[in-house]
């Protein structure tokens, strides 16, 4: 490829590519008023703003002609409000209570502010403008102390200032390094920090986009190669609320089954009934709990979807109800690309019903993936999407709930290693190239999938895994990172790379536990695990002609300390579920970077080997061979070792010790987490839970969210959950852990929660609902 080669760096590279030549959008000419649309007509370009609520505004500018305010292939929530409007000699101001935006008329520039005037979003000498080739783009200040977060999928630390990034959907196998760029998912979505407050911009363009924090001095940009400049801003001011603010407009993750997050075994792949089956023994014979084995591509015949490999697996049916009995699910992996076989049915129903990607002049696009040439389904026709959710029925109706979607970029055996840009999608009704909207193409494949699987399990919750994405893909699918490796240095960089796709509203998300390109060992595979038992995705998959990684391969001692992990991540079941519960309510993420939870700690911006699990507990994992020190920042606060119990005091730095079977988690004291029984998958209820209390004497208060639910169905929509909301105070004479409030019709599998209180001096008395008996009674 020429981008491998020294053309990357031939002079003459970008005029050739036509980015030299910004044309700024000039002066205000002049403006309308639509009802709730502010519109803004320049020399070169018009401007409308609109807003959704106090705190959310969009601004799209279209070089050539009126903004299209409907284009989105993501948005969920738009309904515009009127806000008040005021004009001076050289400025208009559109102001709600949270957010004002300014503009300047002569050159038309913008200033975005919040309710205390700070200023969010700035366009001195240069604004917003376009390129000869289509290309729209804008520039922004970049204070001093601002941070940038989020982007979707990067490599990298967590961090963005510095850098600059490109978003296209790409199947890389090649080592991802801190450079590699684009991969799998594009969010085109970030947030500043600056000082403890944050915004964020979501620049909702299908296009080929960069986001460049690195070119200019104190100015950053974002930039498409067509379409129109249509961004969101939202006002935050806290990370959280930036969250939430986006989550709003691109949705949020539907809660998951308790399956999904249990422990899950994959590799590429387990080629026959026969070897899946005796891997499925394996776990039960150690008794490792497993919630699911995944089928890689080999279970297919001839790769093609749909279908089973009649020699390899000649009772699939069988295989997955006997499975099933022991508490394990089959997830079988689904690539777009259709054998291109007039003997398949899948294929020719594609062509007679003319569902599958065209050229303009009407031939279909043909690439190669694993079956060989394929044709690729056109998931932005719903016609074709509905076609694609029923063809599951296949899965399904063997008892399948889950589905794992890869190669959806989509991945072509090529050169660009995708579809022809200049294949024309229906795009239900309007038709586009795929230059337009190849970015869209997996998450349009994933609201299939997804669509299809709720409707055949009759009330149950599906779950589905993607490689490929767009903002907005938490609506459907978890996302795992694509084919990492297993070298220490890719254990590192999934940690920042998990958070920033937790800080653009992907919360169900991990990479390969262990590592998926080369061979694992012993050490890393012990280490991965352990912080697997915390990201809010845990599955270990491997490629084909690497080593074996299930839990027992590196001998007993390993192995032992591997189980006992995959266990501690069942015994944190209840807290985790509690975690991805408010993710779905409220979007934000399950693994968090520090600074989400202490804004003003300006130590926490940059920590990228470090994550906090919901609001309270802090998780610092050793992350090199040999290592059994390191050093483990602790914000402000009391925190305890969840281990060790050892007292650590927080707004300072500790070197903490740990030795291969201490992964370092650290629990705030002054507050609890809920902890269940272990169980050998999500299929057994976990009747014995634990509230565990970490006393403090300072004078704390701290509430508490338990929730729960059948796991398996959406009747909690319904009502049919229960929700503890506990209020526990820290004092000098005790701890008082109060039910303030117990809602949900859920009939638990279990009468009440004991509780455990750590940490108490022998001046503290403990009361619980008032009373000295350490249990919660649910109702
Ligand atoms: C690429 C995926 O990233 C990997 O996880 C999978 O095993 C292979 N395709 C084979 O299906």
């Amino acid at each position: 490829m020429l981008e491998d080669t020294s053309f990357a760096i031939h002079p003459g590279k970008d005029a050739q590519e036509g980015r030299n030549n910004f044309k700024d959008i000039g002066n205000l000419v002049t403006n309308e008023v639509q009802e709730d649309i502010y519109q803004f007509i320049c020399e070169n370009g018009t401007v409308n703003v609109v807003f959704y609520t106090e705190e959310i505004a969009r601004v799209i500018m279209n070089p050539d002609m009126k903004p299209d305010m409907g284009l989105s292939k993501t948005a969920i929530n738009r309904q515009p409000m009127q806000v008040e409007m005021e004009e001076s000699e050289s400025t208009f101001t559109l102001r709600t209570n949270k957010l004002t935006i300014e503009m300047n008329k002569q050159p038309f520039r913008l200033k975005v502010m919040d309710s205390d005037k700070r200023i969010l979003l700035n366009e001195k000498e240069i604004g917003m403008g376009s390129g000869n080739a289509g290309e729209v783009i804008c520039y922004k200040t970049m204070e001093a102390d601002d941070h940038f977060y989020g982007f979707g999928e990067k490599s990298g630390f967590l961090d963005k200032r510095g850098e600059k990034y490109e978003m296209w959907n790409t199947d890389v196998f090649a080592p991802h390094n801190p450079e590699t760029d684009p991969l799998y998912e594009s969010i085109p979505y970030f947030m500043t920090l600056r000082n403890g407050r944050a915004h964020g911009v979501f620049f909702d363009n299908t296009y080929r986009t960069f986001f460049d924090m690195k070119t200019i001095d104190e100015v950053y940009s974002f930039m498409a190669e067509g379409g129109q400049l249509d961004y969101y801003i939202f006002a935050g001011p806290a990370p959280k609320d930036v969250l939430e603010q986006y989550t709003w407009i691109t949705g949020r993750m539907p809660l998951p089954p308790k399956w999904a997050l249990g422990y899950h075994q994959s590799r590429y792949s387990y080629e026959t009934e026969q070897e899946v089956r005796e891997l499925a023994d394996t776990f039960r014979e150690k008794d490792i709990p497993v919630d699911v084995i995944y089928l890689d591509i080999h279970y297919m015949n001839g790769y093609r979807v749909f279908t089973f490999d009649k020699d390899r697996f000649p009772e699939p049916k069988k295989l997955i109800e006997d499975l099933r009995e022991s508490g394990i699910r089959i997830v079988p992996i689904v690539d777009p690309g259709v054998k291109k076989d007039p003997e398949y049915a899948i294929y020719q129903q594609g062509i007679t019903d003319d569902l599958f990607c065209k050229y303009l002049e009407g031939n279909v696009y043909f690439g190669d993936v694993w079956p060989g040439v394929s044709a690729f389904p056109d998931f932005t026709d719903e016609k074709v999407r509905d076609w694609w959710g029923q063809n599951h029925k296949f899965y399904t109706d063997m008892g399948i709930e889950g589905i794992w979607n890869d190669m959806n970029e989509p991945a072509v055996f090529n050169e660009t290693k995708t579809m022809d840009t200049e294949v024309m999608h229906k795009n239900d009704g309007s038709p586009e190239t795929h230059r337009a909207l190849h970015n869209v193409y997996g998450l349009l494949m994933g609201k299939a999938t997804y669509e299809g699987l709720k409707e055949q399990l009759n009330g149950k919750r599906p779950f589905l895994l993607t490689r490929a994405g767009y903002a907005g893909v938490q609506r459907y699918a978890a996302v795992w990172t694509g084919d990492n490796r297993s070298f220490w240095e890719h254990l590192q960089m999934s940690l920042p790379m998990c958070m920033n796709l937790g800080l653009s509203g992907v919360a169900f998300t991990g990479p390969d536990v262990g590592g998926f390109a080369h061979d694992a060992n012993a050490e890393l595979l012990t280490r991965w695990t352990q912080v697997g038992a915390f990201t809010p995705y845990f599955r270990n998959h491997s490629a084909i002609g690497t080593l074996y990684q299930e839990p027992w391969r590196f001998g007993e001692t390993h192995g032992e300390l591997i189980k006992k992990y995959i266990e501690l991540r069942y015994k944190w079941m209840p807290q985790l579920y509690s975690v991805f519960r408010e993710a779905s309510e409220k979007g934000l993420p399950v693994m968090r970077p520090l600074f989400m939870e202490f804004p003003e700690d300006e130590k926490t911006y940059r920590i990228s080997d470090q994550f906090m699990i919901g609001n309270n507990v802090l998780v610092a994992p050793v992350m090199a061979p040999g290592v059994t020190d390191r050093a483990v920042y602790l914000p402000e606060g009391e925190w305890t070792d969840y281990l060790t119990g050892d007292q650590y005091e927080g707004g300072k730095a500790h070197l903490v010790h740990a030795e291969l079977d201490h992964l370092p988690i650290f629990v705030r004291k002054g507050t609890a987490i809920m902890e269940g029984n272990v169980v050998p998958s999500m299929d057994t209820k976990q009747t014995d839970l634990t509230l565990h209390v970490y006393a403090s004497r300072k004078n704390d208060r701290y509430q508490y969210t338990f929730y729960d639910d059948d796991g398996e169905t959406f009747s909690y929509e319904n009502g049919s959950y229960k929700q503890l909301d506990i209020e526990i105070q820290c004092g000098q004479e005790g701890v008082n852990i109060d039910v303030i409030n117990q809602t949900g019709s859920y009939k638990a599998p279990y009468e009440q929660i004991k509780v455990e209180v750590h940490g108490l001096e022998d001046t503290q008395q403990v009361t619980v609902n008032g009373q000295k008996d350490h249990a919660l009674k649910i109702k």
